[in-house]
């Protein structure tokens, strides 16, 4: 059941505010494309699967109220609303494929009656979202078959339900697992600077009745060296041709950490989430975000005044650090050039 966090009601785009957990429950009706734009822009809605949702709601959104049969006009506003859309965050290339498909969709169907146009957007997006509530679902079998009883896990950011449809990535193999009667603990990071370990994943794992622990993301070394982590699971923004992955920051650190304690290291990722435009992680576009992330804690300034900052919300972990990818149609493994390209 995990979590109901985008829809499409029809009139507007329905999410939870994430910026308000753990502390309240909100929805919130996007009912025109800029406050989703502001939405995703702030991390109300966020994870890159969830991203690609919002933003094909958006388009579906945004020719909502396109009145008349002038195709041409409508094709012309849906290319826009795309352009639009894909301005709002940079990282996650579920946004920009679920765009492709909205656009390509459009310009494949310039013949069509407008109002027919409308229909195919809808249905389009709908099938997005559905496919992304599959697809997690899928992903979470062939995870769960790594976990066995009694297991120690640990995870950053939110990959969960929050952060796709409903079920998640990285958080999705836990719910099949606990599904499939499995009992683990997990470890949780509180994922600094706007701390989505502490305030997304530990409420929804907690809500989920999963034995999770909260650490600071300075604790994981001490963690993997004195509790025996068996087991990491992140989600991914982007993943190379040859298997870099980009997530969350900190991401990477945790993945030479596994190395050097001997903790496998696996990535939960859907074919929507693959650039095989790219080679490699260093052609990730990385999203530098605001200093105020990291020089207050809310309104509490906890820096001095004018201090330099750096704020990058992503970075890549090589190919080497990841043990395996685990995707809809299996977990992938090295060699991962030769195996990504086998598989998609
Ligand atoms: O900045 P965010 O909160 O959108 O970052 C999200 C992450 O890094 C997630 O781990 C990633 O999108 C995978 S979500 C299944």
């Amino acid at each position: 059941m995990p979590v109901d966090t985008i829809r499409w009601t029809g009139k507007s785009v329905r999410i939870i505010d994430q910026t308000l957990l753990p502390n309240k429950l909100v929805y919130l009706d996007c009912r025109d494309v800029a406050t989703l734009w502001d939405a995703i822009k702030t991390l109300k809605v966020r994870g890159a699967p969830a991203l690609g949702v919002a933003a094909a709601f958006g388009v579906v959104l945004g020719t909502r109220d396109f009145k008349g049969n002038d195709t041409a006009k409508l094709v012309k506003q849906v290319v826009q609303l795309c352009d639009y859309i894909a301005t709002s965050r940079p990282t996650a290339v579920n946004l920009f494929n679920a765009l492709n498909h909205m656009r390509g969709l459009a310009l494949k169907n310039t013949n069509v009656p407008a109002r027919v146009l409308k229909v195919l957007l809808e249905s389009e997006a709908m099938a997005i979202y559905e496919e992304d509530r599959a697809v997690c679902r899928a992903m979470g079998r062939h995870g769960a078959e790594l976990v066995k009883n009694g297991m120690t896990l640990m995870t950053v950011c939110n990959a969960g339900g929050l952060a796709t449809a409903d079920y998640g990535t990285a958080l999705g193999v836990m719910y099949a697992a606990k599904e499939a009667g499995k009992k683990f603990k997990v470890y949780a990071l509180e994922t600094r600077p706007l701390l989505q370990g502490a305030r997304l994943t530990s409420w929804e794992l907690q809500k989920n009745k999963i034995d999770v622990t909260l650490i600071c993301d300075n604790m994981a070394a001490t963690v993997m060296k004195n509790k025996k982590v068996d087991l990491i699971f992140t989600g991914a923004d982007r993943i190379a041709s040859n298997g870099d992955s980009a997530n969350k920051i900190g991401t990477y650190m945790l993945a030479v950490l596994a190395k050097y304690h001997d903790v496998p290291f696996y990535v939960v990722a859907p074919q929507t989430t693959f650039d095989m435009k790219i080679k490699t992680g260093a052609e990730i576009p990385i999203e530098e975000r605001a200093a105020e992330e990291v020089t207050h804690f809310g309104a509490r300034p906890t820096a001095p005044k004018g201090i330099k900052v750096f704020n990058p919300a992503f970075d890549v972990t090589p190919n080497e650090l990841i043990s395996g990818i685990v995707t809809e149609c299996g977990i992938l493994r090295k060699p991962y050039i030769k195996n990504i390209h086998e598989a998609f």
